[in-house]
């Protein structure tokens, strides 16, 4: 066979091979074993060595373009494979948007700050600001401010923990923000009027009714003449905003340093209707919270003149509302974050 016949029989099965690569590597390896040093065609092409020199030429531009074919033929395969390989990917890839989309699981607000949240919402709506007030206090301002002055007895209604010395604890009410906050109240503009709820924390051990870290609300409107009446409205606010509009309202003589009279607040059974059922034992009446118009001491000790401001104050506890709006008669269960328990309070039903 001549060298022509050699090349176009080379050529020939060259293509049907690269024609049926199927992937980059291969084609690769075609690549370097046709064309290589070692390859077929430098082997023909060596051979011209032995042809008579007039039919050098000749064959020698076969080979050449042998070569270029062939040469040619690979880019394009190789072309080929690799767009192949994109369409490929792009196929897998895909996103089909019209699918209907996978629901994501939204949390909610815990049921304590669902009572906290609506309570906010009633006394924004009353122009009162709602004031943040740190968890670790000082003594001065979680007692002597709020007229428990160091060894007054009432100081035991209230088991404390206290921190590293006696000067620091954790706050055992969000009374002290009413000092921090009157300390720096300026009458010239406008009266006080502010809540703050937040986390409060006492020495007892947790059971049903009680837990080491509860939460508060605390209230305090000051001005000039403000009475009792208007507590017993707000406070009836409320008892109408969380328990229901046809609540009713009692206030019984109570104790609380802070203030005189003091008042513990009672709101009409919203299960019996004031018939008498297991909620309220039997009395018509549940006590919701502590109340009262703020001590002249108090008063003074914030440097403000006792004789022109004054006005009242109340403490709440949103555990205890959401218990009894609820039902729900161990209070651990509100810390205890079980999922099944608190989906129970969601706002989206
Ligand atoms: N600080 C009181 C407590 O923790 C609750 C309280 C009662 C707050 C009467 C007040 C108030 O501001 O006037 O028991």
């Amino acid at each position: 066979m001549g060298l022509k016949d050699k090349l176009m029989e080379l050529q020939q099965k060259a293509l049907e091979e690269i024609s049926s690569a199927e992937d980059l590597k291969k084609i690769n390896d075609i690549r370097v074993n046709l064309l290589g040093k070692k390859g077929p065609i430098t082997e023909v092409l060596r051979g011209m060595r032995d042809l008579p020199k007039e039919e050098r030429p000749n064959v020698g531009s076969f080979a050449n373009k042998v070569r270029d074919e062939l040469t040619n033929a690979i880019t394009e395969r190789k072309d080929r494979i690799e767009a192949l390989k994109t369409a490929k990917r792009l196929e897998e890839e895909k996103i089909d948007v019209t699918l209907p989309g996978v629901p994501v699981k939204a949390g909610q607000p815990h049921i304590i700050m669902q009572v906290i949240d609506q309570i906010e919402k009633l006394f924004l709506g009353m122009g009162y600001q709602v004031v943040d007030g740190p968890e670790i206090e000082e003594d001065h301002y979680n007692f002597e401010m709020m007229n428990l002055p160091k060894d007054h007895p009432a100081r035991d209604m209230q088991d404390t923990f206290y921190l590293t010395d006696n000067n620091l604890l954790m706050r055992t009410q969000t009374s002290p923000v009413q000092a921090r906050t009157m300390e720096k109240h300026d009458f010239s503009k406008g009266p006080l009027k502010m809540i703050s709820p937040g986390k409060v924390y006492r020495r007892d051990t947790d059971d049903a009714t009680h837990s080491h870290q509860f939460h508060q609300i605390e209230g305090l409107v000051l001005d000039k003449h403000i009475t009792m009446a208007d507590l017993k409205g707000t406070l009836q606010l409320i008892a109408r905003t969380i328990f229901g509009e046809e609540r009713e309202i009692r206030l019984r003589p109570s104790y609380f340093p802070f203030t005189e009279p003091s008042v513990e607040v009672d709101v009409s059974c919203f299960k019996c209707n004031g018939n008498g059922c297991s909620v309220c034992k039997d009395t018509g009446w549940i006590e919701v919270l502590g109340a009262g118009m703020v001590h002249p001491n108090v008063l003074k000790i914030s440097g403000i003149d006792a004789d022109v401001y004054g006005g009242f104050a109340f403490g709440l506890g949103p555990d205890r509302f959401a218990m009894l709006k609820y039902g729900v008669d161990d209070i651990r269960e509100f810390y205890l974050n079980d999922v099944r328990f608190l989906k129970q309070f969601s706002q989206r039903g």
